[in-house]
């Protein structure tokens, strides 16, 4: 038996047992005559004593040899602490130590094992096995296996059940570009990893399973960010003989049980609101809703002057920043620094502060009197004290603008509280959407999303209007779920890929499996996915994935730790068929 009890476990209660205990050494403090050592392991830490008097002479030596993360067995008996700890768990005791094991010793850890390390992410990623021993890591782990227990519990217990689908696919179209994998027994040619299940759930509500989940991963080959991995977790599902209604609130039901027995929160109704409405009122998809600062139309309230650039913008538009009217013109500068900067991508920003005695003074004084930007105030919902910050120009790119300077604003004033949660529905969402650079439209969810019934006929005349039965679960700002009802009628999967550009020889060699199936009684069916990572990050009040992710890459899609991706040997390129060209 290596240990009777962990390190975390031990208390006053204790005292007197006999006990055997394993872990790595946290740290050593050696007072000549008195030694004490603090063993840690995943469930806490307990404090050893070696004494001159009490301990035999050659377990005192083996402690005097050891170093931090030392792995090691220990057996003595609990006594009572005399300065005791009431900030450890285990503070009233510790352990009078009579025989040490080493189990295994350590090389110096290149950073310190503690909550505030020294190490930075670089090394800590290149140690990650090290960087989990420290509790935020560890935690974060730990945090994670109880959001998806409580996934699973809650969804069986509804009747779904747990399907695993393959890895080995063929593209499934998310948006993203595949990771492939070359196959070794058919020359030439490549599996794609996939993009997401979507496909393989669909034809499980063909083969009649009704309610799927999948804890499941799934790989893209996109440009990462902090809420993007290349190969990340959805908890995937898929529901038969339901509508949107449905599915929204099973959903609503899961992400409400997740909040109350992991967070403690009771909420309401999760409110809905469409795409357009989003866009309209936060520039956004995924619209932080714990906080105000509601878009402010102003195109009829500031067009009709000489100001020039707003007379020729497709959409003026502002927000008012609350308190922000003693920003100094040197604060004003740096924040038209900002939406300046090439991430946001603004020509510049008009403002307004509205001072406290009821008078406003603008950057654009010379064009709008006292009465102009009183109607700004009420169309910004501006009140005294408050800044009103105006952009302009083609709506897509100056909402996407403005957007950003909100979030930005709301993390500077504290608005976005990491402890409060405001999920919301976004639902409505466009079936298509158009790409600028090719001028093509492509599915704005995937493929397989139906249009709302009586919209197919837009499809041929107004391509962009047709709205979709497609949603997303939006929690604080982020996208944490996304789905829609699905095409099950071969035609119009076929209609559809036509409008998206794939002649039928096409549509056939990539999704003709698909459309066989929906002529075998092919249920109507709908469904959704959460990315877990996100979901789980933002649970544990963070919006970085990489912190809740065991084995995460970087920036560059790498794993620093086992150095990959890789170059493969000669003799596998061969066995593979595979010639390189890199210049
Ligand atoms: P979608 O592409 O919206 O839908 O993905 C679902 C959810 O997965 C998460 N997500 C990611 N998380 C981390 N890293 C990534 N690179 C990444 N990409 C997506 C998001 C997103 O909301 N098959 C459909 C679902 C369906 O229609 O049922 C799909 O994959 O939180």
């Amino acid at each position: 038996m290596y240990r009777s009890h962990s390190c975390g476990e031990l208390r006053a209660s204790h005292i007197t047992q006999e006990v055997t205990l394993a872990g790595w050494v946290q740290k050593s403090r050696d007072k000549g005559f008195m030694i004490w050592v603090d063993l840690r392991d995943r469930y806490g830490i307990t404090q050893l004593i070696f004494d001159e008097e009490r301990t035999p002479k050659d377990v005192f030596e083996k402690a005097k040899a050891l170093g931090r993360e030392f792995v090691i067995q220990v057996k003595g008996s609990v006594i009572e602490r005399e300065a005791k700890n009431s900030k450890m768990p285990t503070g009233d005791i510790e352990i009078l130590v009579t025989e040490l094991t080493l189990l295994n010793a350590s090389l110096l850890p290149p950073f310190t094992i503690e909550d505030d390390t020294d190490g930075g992410e670089d090394i800590r990623m290149k140690y990650r096995y090290l960087d989990i021993r420290r509790n935020p890591v560890k935690n974060s782990l730990m945090f994670r296996h109880k959001v998806s227990m409580e996934v699973r519990k809650y969804l069986s217990a509804q009747d779904f059940i747990e399907v695993e689908t393959p890895y080995l696919i063929k593209s499934t179209p998310e948006g993203a570009r595949d990771f492939v994998v070359p196959s070794r027994m058919n020359e030439g040619q490549f599996y794609a990893l996939p993009q997401s299940p979507q496909t393989f759930k669909q034809l499980l509500m063909v083969g009649g399973m009704d309610k799927y989940f999948q804890i499941v991963k799934c790989f893209r080959d996109e440009d990462l960010r902090a809420d993007r991995q290349p190969e990340f977790t959805q908890i995937d599902c898929e529901m038969a003989f339901v509508e949107q209604e449905d599915i929204l609130n099973v959903f609503e039901g899961l992400t409400r049980h997740l909040l109350s027995e992991i967070k403690g929160i009771e909420l309401e109704k999760f409110p809905r609101m469409t795409y357009d409405h989003a866009m309209k009122t936060y520039g956004n998809d995924k619209p932080d809703i714990r906080f105000g600062m509601e878009f402010g139309e102003l195109n009829e309230v500031a067009q009709h002057k000489e100001f020039g650039i707003f007379n020729s913008a497709e959409l003026v538009v502002g927000i008012a920043v609350p308190g922000g009217a003693t920003y100094t013109r040197k604060e004003i500068d740096k924040l038209v620094d900002w939406v300046r900067r090439p991430q946001v991508g603004a020509l510049g920003m008009v403002y307004v502060k509205c001072n406290e005695d009821g008078t406003f003074k603008s950057s654009v004084d010379k064009f709008y009197d006292q009465d102009d930007l009183a109607k700004w105030a009420e169309v910004t919902g501006a009140k005294a004290g408050d800044l009103i910050c105006v952009l302009s120009g083609n709506t897509n790119k100056v909402r996407a603008q403005l957007s950003a300077l909100r979030m930005e604003m709301a993390t500077r004033l504290g608005l976005r509280n990491p402890a409060e949660f405001a999920p919301l529905w976004v639902i409505d969402f466009p079936l298509l959407e158009l790409d600028e650079e090719t001028g093509h439209y492509h599915a704005m969810h995937h493929p397989f999303t139906s249009p709302k019934p009586g919209q197919l006929e837009l499809l041929d005349t107004n391509p962009g209007d047709v709205k979709a039965n497609a949603y997303d679960l939006v929690l604080n700002g982020n996208e944490i779920g996304g789905g829609s009802i699905r095409i099950h009628d071969k035609e119009m999967q076929a209609t559809m890929f036509k409008h998206l550009g794939f002649t039928e020889e096409e549509a056939k060699a990539q999704f003709g499996f698909l459309m066989d199936a929906f002529q075998y009684g092919a249920p109507p069916h709908g469904g959704l996915a959460f990315g877990l990572d996100r979901l789980v990050a933002i649970l544990g009040g963070q919006e970085t994935i990489r912190d809740f992710i065991a084995f995460p890459k970087n920036n560059s899609g790498r794993d620093v730790m086992i150095d990959a991706p890789a170059t493969i040997d000669e003799q596998q390129l061969k066995e593979l068929s595979i010639k390189l060209d890199l210049h």
